[in-house]
């Protein structure tokens, strides 16, 4: 038990996915996806945690969940290679948290630093859902049941890693080894800004660049995306730190960096021409993605039988740790 190298993450699907998430965290869960250093890769999208603070809004999720499998397909992730399926078709995952609530305290869920914000976005504080109130509980489910070890996730999602490995603890001390202790596996790079300089590109920020944005979408978002304030005339001397173009040109890799920065500064370079460049290099940096998704597109089939095989073999491994978690608790009547 445990001793698998088990990578297991997941996304709720409320948009798609952007360059952001891309430069993130999916080019990095590609890479271990192919690594082959891991025993097993889960990769799901939890639409069932999505709907805790959509509830009315089953159209927004249920479409989304295409999305993010087709953003999954673009990218590389790969079902040969990583079982990628819906969190809702798991049941077992729901049994699971029933069972994990008797291990976890109103006030521990209170001081969970990431449902604080949360409920403060959501203007939630007089009237929680309490299955929003409760999804880190469901999420040491999800991780918990495929015996996730590495679980890549962003900074916000350290305190859910941290309360599931107390659920494990917990559970582990009282009913005996059971459950995998996850650790999470920390993307270093920094958070990607947006276009329009905001520290954070977002969904709902209109500063983002998506994966399934069409080329004249990229263009114009370009165009409009913010420079040094103070370059007024095409031969103003500028300063490129400061630059949303000079920083998607280094976060995309392009080869010209130096040159970019260098007539930038002298002002040997317009903002126009710069962001023609980042629009052809953002364009090649994009083309097989892009491809990729298309194929899916016009394949919605495929894409469909992904997610159901991808469902089905995650709903085995869930249903056998189910069987030894009742085992541990003593409700195994029947075997
Ligand atoms: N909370 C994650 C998000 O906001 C999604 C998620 C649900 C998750 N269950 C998980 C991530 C388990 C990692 C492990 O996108
Ligand atoms: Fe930015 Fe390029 Fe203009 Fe310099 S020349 S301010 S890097 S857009």
């Amino acid at each position: 038990m445990g001793k698998e190298k088990i990578i297991l993450t997941g996304d709720r699907p409320t948009g798609r996915l952007h360059i952001g998430h891309y430069v993130g965290s999916l080019k990095r869960r590609v890479e271990l996806q192919n690594s082959g250093l891991y025993d097993k890769t889960f990769i799901f999208i939890a639409d069932a945690q999505a709907l805790t603070d959509n509830i009315e809004n089953p159209e927004k999720v249920r479409q989304n969940v295409i999305e993010v499998a087709l953003d999954y397909m673009a990218v590389g992730l790969d079902p040969m290679k990583s079982t990628i399926f819906i969190q809702s078709q798991i049941p077992e995952l729901c049994e699971l948290t029933f069972y994990y609530m008797d291990l976890v305290t109103v006030s521990r869920l209170q001081r969970n630093p990431t449902v604080k914000t949360e409920i403060q976005m959501r203007n939630f504080e007089t009237s929680i859902p309490v299955g929003f109130f409760t999804y880190p509980i469901s999420q040491a489910a999800d991780i918990t049941a495929f015996k996730g070890k590495l679980v890549p996730v962003g900074e916000d999602q350290l305190p859910l890693l941290e309360q599931c490995r107390e659920i494990v603890h917990k559970f582990n001390n009282i009913y005996g080894e059971t459950l995998v202790e996850p650790e999470a596996y920390l993307s270093k790079l920094p958070r990607i800004k947006g276009l329009d300089g905001n520290e954070k590109m977002g969904k709902s920020l209109g500063n983002a660049i998506f994966l399934a944005d069409e080329p004249e979408v990229i263009q114009k978002k370009i165009m409009g995306a913010v420079t040094d304030p103070e370059k007024i005339k095409i031969d103003d001397p500028a300063n490129p730190d400061i630059c949303m173009v000079y920083y998607y040109h280094k976060l995309i890799g392009n080869e010209n960096l130096e040159t970019v920065c260098k007539e930038c500064k002298a002002g040997k370079r317009g903002c126009v021409a710069c962001k023609k460049e980042l629009i052809n290099k953002m364009l090649e940096f994009l083309k097989p993605i892009a491809e990729k998704r298309k194929y899916y597109e016009e394949h919605p089939e495929k894409v469909e039988q992904i997610l159901k095989e991808g469902s089905q073999k995650a709903k085995k491994v869930a249903e056998k740790t189910i069987k030894e978690v009742k085992t541990s608790m003593k409700i195994n009547y029947f075997d």
